[in-house]
C-alpha cells in the first residue's frame, strides 16, 4: 500500500516539525495527544491496518511503530529541552548584581530618654549605687503619707494629681521608691530609682503631664550633707563636663530636712548669664536634702532604730537636662515619638 507508506512519512514529518517548534511543555502535551493519543493521527493509522492487505500488514505495522517511536523520542527530547530552557531563564532572572548599593533595613533603637537614664545609672553605679524600680500606680501611703506629706499638701489635690480612686494614684514623683526600698532592705542602702511620674500639668513647651525622674537615696550610719554635695557634684561633672559646679539653695520638701534645690552652672553660657538661665548663670536641676527623721521611721519595720541612721535623698527630672544637653526647646518633641526627631539621636 504505497499511499499508506507515503502518508506515514507525511505524518512523521509534520509531527517532527510541530515538536521542533513547540516552546512549552503544554504545547508538547497537546502534540502528544494529537499524534499518539486515543484519537491521534498515528493511532488512527494503526487502526487502519486492520483493513490492510494481510501480506503487507506486518511491514506496514513495523513502519508505523517506527514512526510512533520517532515521535515519542522527539517529544521526550523536546520536553527536556523546554525544561532546561525554563531553568536557564529562571537563573538569568535571579542573577544578583553585586555592584548595586544595598538597601538598609530600618533599625529600631532605644528611646533617647531611656538611653539617658542608662547613662545616668552608669554614673551612679560607678559611685556604688544600685538601681531599684517601683510601680507607677502608687498608693497614697507610699506617695505621700510615708514621705511625711501633710494631709492638706497641695500635691494631694485631685486637681494636681491623677487619682485612680481614693487612696490610689499615678505617682507624682519617684520618692515612694525610697519607702519601698527601706521596707524591703537593710541599711546601708544606696540606690537610684529611675522612672515615669505624672502630674496634672497642661502640656506646653516646658511642661508635660508625664515625665521622668531619677530618685537617689543613701541611708547609713553617719551619712552627711557633705556626702550629698560630693555625690551630686561628682555626678554633674561626669554627666555635663568637668568644669561644671553645683550650688545648693535652701528649700522645702516634706520628706527632707534640711532640704535644698540644687542648681548647676548654666551649660549654655557657663555661668555668665543667658536666656536659658534667665541671666542668673545657674540652672535648677534637682531637689535634695537629708532624709527626714519621720521618713526614716520605716526602718523600724525591719528592726532598726532610726536614730542610728541618717541619709540623703535627691530627685532629678530627666527631660530638662536632656533638652539642655541637646538644645531641644520643646518637651513635646521628646514625647511625640516622631521618628524624624528620634532619628537625630540614633547611635
Ligand atoms: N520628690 C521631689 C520632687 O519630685 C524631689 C526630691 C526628691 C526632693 C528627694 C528632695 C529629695 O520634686
Amino acid at each position: 500500500m504505497p499511499e499508506s507508506v507515503a502518508s506515514y512519512a507525511g505524518v512523521l514529518a509534520e509531527a517532527l516539525a510541530a515538536v521542533g517548534q513547540a516552546t512549552s511543555e503544554e504545547a508538547l502535551d497537546a502534540l502528544r495527544v494529537r499524534y499518539l493519543g486515543r484519537r491521534g493521527a498515528v493511532t488512527e493509522l494503526l487502526r487502519g491496518l486492520a483493513g490492510a492487505d494481510a501480506v503487507e500488514r506486518p511491514r506496514l505495522g513495523a513502519q508505523l511503530n517506527a514512526v510512533r517511536r520517532r515521535i515519542e523520542e522527539a517529544l521526550e527530547e523536546a520536553v527536556a529541552r523546554t525544561r532546561e530552557a525554563g531553568r536557564a531563564s529562571a537563573r538569568a532572572a535571579e542573577t544578583l548584581d553585586v555592584t548595586l548599593p544595598g538597601r538598609r533595613p530600618p533599625r529600631g533603637g532605644l528611646h533617647p530618654i531611656g538611653r539617658l537614664i542608662d547613662e545616668i545609672s552608669e554614673i551612679f553605679l560607678g559611685l556604688g549605687f544600685e538601681v531599684r524600680e517601683g510601680p507607677e500606680v502608687e498608693t497614697e501611703r507610699y506617695n505621700f503619707d510615708a514621705l511625711n506629706t501633710p494631709p492638706d499638701h497641695p500635691a494631694r489635690d485631685a486637681g494636681d494629681s491623677f487619682y485612680i480612686r481614693p487612696g490610689l494614684l499615678l505617682r507624682t514623683h519617684t520618692s515612694p521608691v525610697q519607702i519601698r526600698t527601706m521596707e524591703a532592705e537593710d541599711p546601708p542602702i544606696r540606690i537610684i530609682a529611675p522612672g515615669r511620674v505624672y502630674r496634672r500639668d497642661a502640656l506646653d513647651a516646658t511642661h508635660s503631664p508625664v515625665f521622668h525622674q531619677v530618685e537617689g537615696l543613701y541611708v547609713d550610719r553617719g551619712v552627711t550633707m557633705g556626702d550629698l554635695k560630693r555625690t551630686l557634684a561628682t555626678f554633674v561633672r561626669r554627666f555635663f563636663g568637668p568644669k561644671h559646679r553645683v550650688r545648693f539653695r535652701p528649700s522645702y520638701f516634706p520628706f527632707v530636712e534640711p532640704g535644698a534645690e540644687v542648681d548647676m552652672s548654666c551649660i549654655l553660657c557657663d555661668g555668665r548669664g543667658c536666656r536659658t538661665c534667665k541671666g542668673s548663670g545657674w540652672i535648677e536641676i534637682l531637689g535634695a536634702g537629708m532624709v527626714h527623721p519621720r521618713v526614716l521611721e520605716v526602718l523600724r519595720g525591719r528592726g532598726h532604730d532610726p536614730a542610728d541612721y541618717t541619709g540623703f535623698a535627691f530627685g532629678m527630672g530627666i527631660e530638662r537636662p536632656f533638652m539642655l544637653r541637646h538644645g531641644v526647646d520643646d518637651i513635646r518633641h521628646i514625647l511625640e515619638n516622631d521618628l524624624r526627631f528620634l532619628a537625630r539621636f540614633a547611635s
